[in-house]
């Protein structure tokens, strides 16, 4: 099955040299593509910066902004199974690019942001997917209801959430403890590596994808 998955932070420019980003560093998406792949699957890789490798036998597609994401899963998601948005897209880009490096002139500096486009949310509307999508939420608080809030307005077939108020899970590490909400259930998932958790989360996926579409 062709399989697309989102992965990484996305840059958003502020001037020639500055942007604005986040902590993401594309390990969970990067182990979920490997992941597909292994488990026979022909995956795109759709990614924002990072310092991983691509992992063998996917196809990659490196962008920088939320908008070049939005481009490249726009264009190829037509012909994908499932997809499985695990990039951590930047909420808010400057509204405009200063052609020139910003010279620190005042004592304070406004910038202002614009709302990028969300990518996961258009997947099912704009982009006409009807697949299997999957999205991620990273919470503070109330986790099942957010995510499962977040899974209705999205069309989303599966939210996998992560509680980031954890120590020593999520954004930056190399383990994970996530709860998957499904639209009439959850299921929390023991504390695992992200190499680990993505084999089961494909396999959960998988599963999910054939009692839906029979296929
Ligand atoms: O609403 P929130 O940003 O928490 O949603 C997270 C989910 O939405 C993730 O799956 C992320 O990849 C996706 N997303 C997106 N485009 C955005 C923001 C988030 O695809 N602009």
């Amino acid at each position: 099955m062709n399989v697309l998955v989102t992965a990484g932070p996305t840059r958003e420019p502020i001037d020639p040299v500055r942007f604005l980003s986040n902590r993401s560093s594309g390990k969970m998406g990067y182990e979920l593509a490997a992941a597909f792949q292994h488990a026979g699957h022909t995956v795109l890789l759709v990614s924002g910066p990072t310092t991983l490798d691509v992992p063998d036998g996917v196809d990659f597609l490196p962008v920088e902004t939320a908008t070049e994401m939005q481009e490249a899963v726009s264009h190829h998601i037509g012909r994908m199974r499932i997809a499985v948005f695990a990039a951590a897209v930047a909420d808010y880009t400057p509204a405009a690019k200063a052609a020139e490096k910003l010279k620190k002139s005042s004592d304070t500096l406004t910038l202002e942001l614009v709302k990028t486009p969300d990518i996961l949310g258009s997947a099912r509307m704009a982009m006409g997917f009807t697949g299997t999508l999957v999205g991620f939420a990273a919470e503070t608080e109330k986790l099942s209801a957010h995510a499962r809030d977040k899974l209705v307005r999205k069309g989303c077939d599966l939210i996998v959430a992560n509680d980031v108020s954890k120590p020593g899970i999520g954004f930056d590490s190399n383990f994970n403890e996530v709860t998957l909400v499904y639209p009439d259930h959850d299921a929390p998932m023991p504390r695992a590596s992200k190499h680990d958790l993505a084999h089961q989360l494909v396999q959960a996926i998988l599963e999910l994808h054939h009692t839906l579409r029979q296929s």
